[in-house]
């Protein structure tokens, strides 16, 4: 058998206020059937909603919520207790916490704890979706990123308000899984791994542009788990509103001319290029100096073709694993498989697009095919099929290294 995801790793969990903390419960016993040690610290605040005795006994150890409970000090300090946890995870974390954190605060256990370990750290946040979206709390979770703090979630659905949006916790065996993810084995240590992202934008005039749908969260959703896999990566990003996920470098772009400029830098640097982006296929011919004027007539545009960037990677001698994506709104395996060969690629991850679907959403669902195989991955949030990517490349450049030998 082999052993659980977590197995024997002592996890410190805080649960900060919030009608979220309920929900830490079940953390608590999935952390455990997944093989942690788990250790609870309350905030005052979680400790109104759920009680210290709910999660004594799911964890089957003592629950701390004081940083002046002089029985507990005594015990099991709060500098022992820093140093016990191997990770920290804060989950639900509410916008106060996550604050806190940010700004270093030490002015209860749980920030304490944060501030006086050197465990890495994952946050889970929960809060109303207004509260999530300002620019206080974005900013904060930005400042704890750069730190290397790993963010989980909000995940977007119904609230307790009710309302419905971002902001809302993962759910708990989707916290396991992340930290799984991040605890697990690193496949792509010493790997360096490039990913396009994001989509392309071809302008028409000073204002006014060809674009696609394209939010990026695919690619960098890639880019995090390669990170989280070990490798080194370099993310080329269309234009995105999207924060850059710890330990990625990062280079935007705004063409396809000039991603493929991007993308051909690094080519000789990388093992294996994954090209998530949404490339444009045609560009104006030519750029128009100043804004195109309404002439009471229809507007022709003259379109050239574009580089197919992906293609003339899999075309050079010397070349990395290069795996595409194929995006199609129908017989989405049959265009996947025509692509496969037609650019000369390794791999293809197809998925559908169009209605809500693909693009522009935290889930998806894709069906990795390469020569002499397929594997359907079924719906999941992004990173989740990232890692699962991931982990088919990787077997398939095992494979062919064997062969090789
Ligand atoms: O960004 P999200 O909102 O998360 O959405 C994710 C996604 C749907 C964009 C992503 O999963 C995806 O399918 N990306 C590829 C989109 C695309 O352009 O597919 P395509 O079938 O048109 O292109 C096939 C492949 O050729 C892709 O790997 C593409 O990057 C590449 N290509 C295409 C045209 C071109 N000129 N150069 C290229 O390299």
């Amino acid at each position: 058998m082999p052993s659980p995801p977590l197995a024997k790793l002592r996890i410190l969990l805080g649960v900060s206020g919030g009608i979220a903390a309920y929900k830490a419960a079940e953390l608590v016993r999935r952390l455990r059937d997944a093989g942690a040690v788990v250790r609870v610290v309350l905030t005052a605040n979680a400790a109104r909603f759920v009680t210290p005795l709910t999660f004594q006994a799911l964890s089957g150890q003592p629950v701390r919520s004081g940083l002046w409970d002089e029985s507990a000090e005594a015990a099991l300090g709060h500098i022992e207790l820093a140093r016990w946890a191997q990770r920290i995870l804060v989950a639900p974390a509410s916008a106060n916490t996550l604050a806190r954190l940010a700004h270093g605060m030490a002015d209860d256990l749980l920030a304490t704890v944060c501030l006086a370990s050197t465990a890495p750290l994952a946050i889970a946040p929960a809060m109303n979706l207004r509260m999530w979206a300002h620019a206080a709390t974005q900013a904060n979770v930005e400042t704890l990123r750069s730190r290397g703090v790993a963010i989980l979630g909000p995940a977007d659905g119904p609230m307790a308000e009710p309302e419905s949006g971002p902001g809302r916790l993962l759910e708990p065996e989707r916290i396991v899984a992340a930290l799984a993810a991040l605890h697990g084995p690193k496949p792509l240590a010493g790997r360096r791994v490039l990913v396009s992202a994001g989509p392309t934008c071809e302008d028409i005039d000073p204002v006014r542009f060809i674009g696609n749908r394209s939010s990026g969260r695919m690619g960098f959703a890639i880019a995090r788990a390669a990170v989280e896999q070990g490798a080194t990566v370099h993310l080329v990003a269309g234009p995105v509103h999207l924060p850059t996920p710890a330990g990625v470098a990062r280079e935007d772009v705004r063409s396809a001319r000039a991603m493929r400029d991007a993308v051909m830098r690094q080519i000789p640097q990388c093992d294996i290029f994954i090209a998530a982006a949404a490339v444009g296929d045609y560009r104006p011919t030519e750029i128009a100096a100043h804004k195109l004027k309404k002439s009471g007539k229809a507007l022709v545009l003259e379109l050239t073709e574009n580089p197919d960037i992906v293609a003339q990677v899999a075309a050079l001698k010397k070349r990395p694993f290069v795996a595409g994506f194929a995006a199609e709104t129908q017989n989405v395996e049959k265009h996947a498989r025509t692509k496969l060969v037609r650019k000369g690629l390794d791999l293809i991850a197809a998925n559908r697009v169009g209605n809500g679907v693909g693009f522009d959403a935290d889930d998806n669902e894709l069906t990795l095919i390469w020569p002499g195989g397929e594997e359907h991955l079924p719906r999941a949030d992004k990173l989740q099929l990232a890692h699962a990517l991931l982990a088919r490349i990787g077997a398939l450049r095992a494979k062919s290294a064997k062969r090789r030998r």
